[in-house]
């Protein structure tokens, strides 16, 4: 990926925490997939003291945007609306955009949040209207989370609201490196599980980039999703040479409700 001219955006976590422990110094970076080419902004390092592992491009995300283009494309996400769960700044929703029709972007803290309406505002494409919700998988078995979560979208001036997340029948979920402690896991079986059920007329599958660093998470992740849901998720790999001849240890999953396989 090659860069460009920085792009600062001081942020109310940022002024909150001083920008001594806050990097915000976002730089144009450019994905480059044959003749594909998507800008995301976001940190070139993961220079910064606080824990906002959002503000930086994972390599998941890198493995899992090129999965999208060789393997989704039109044929799967035209006229299709995606939420990206665990965004970070978001490369894979940026690079969805291209295929779908509606592509919404999400994380947790709020100054990636802040990150997420920079690439809402310097990087959506035309043909898809590029959405942004602040969901926290922590939260979302708290009464009336769902009902009341905010989508917003870009007015060519600022991000705005736009509806709430139960009016968009989601179609396709995609994240790329969304689990790396155990403690990860359990949050986000609950908002899968909340996912499907709210969107069951309309959602066929998950996917996401897995990278293993610890077995015992990776045992712990496929045990948990073939538990969540309502008798189990079901979970196939894909592609599997595709992604270890990026990385030998990624893993791209495809996750669907029992049933509807
Ligand atoms: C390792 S980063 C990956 C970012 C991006 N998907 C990528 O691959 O470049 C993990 C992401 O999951 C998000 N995340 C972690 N816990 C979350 C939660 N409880 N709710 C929503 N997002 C969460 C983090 O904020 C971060 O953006």
């Amino acid at each position: 990926m090659e860069q460009s001219q920085p792009l600062k955006k001081s942020s109310s976590r940022g002024e909150l925490l001083g920008d001594i422990f806050v990097d915000v110094d976002y730089q144009p970076i450019t994905f480059e997939y044959g003749t594909f080419k998507q800008v995301v902004h976001a940190l070139k390092t993961s220079s910064t003291d606080y824990d906002l592992t959002g503000q930086i491009i994972w390599k998941a995300a890198d493995i899992m945007s090129k999965y999208i283009i060789d393997h989704l494309g039109p044929s799967v996400l035209k006229d299709q609306t995606v939420l990206e769960i665990g965004s970070g700044p978001g490369l894979c929703a940026l690079v969805a955009q291209h295929f779908a029709k509606t592509v919404i972007l999400s994380d947790y803290q709020d100054l990636v949040m802040d990150l997420i309406a920079i690439n809402c505002e310097k990087c959506a494409v035309p043909t898809c209207q590029l959405l942004s919700t602040q969901l926290d998988w922590m939260k979302c078995k708290e009464a009336d989370y769902y009902e009341t979560l905010p989508v917003l979208e870009y007015d060519g001036k600022q991000m705005v609201d736009h509806a709430r997340l139960p009016a968009i029948g989601i179609d396709y979920i995609i994240g790329s490196d969304i689990v790396y402690w155990t403690s990860s896991i359990e949050p986000l079986m609950d908002v899968l599980t909340l996912l499907f059920q709210r969107n069951s007329a309309t959602l066929k599958a998950f996917y996401f980039c897995y990278i293993e660093r610890h077995v015992v998470t990776h045992t712990q992740l496929k045990g948990a999703l073939s538990k969540a849901w309502d008798g189990g998720f079901v979970v196939e790999e894909v592609m599997s040479e595709f992604a270890k001849g990026i990385d030998p240890n990624a893993y791209i999953y495809k996750v669907t409700a029992r049933g509807s396989e």
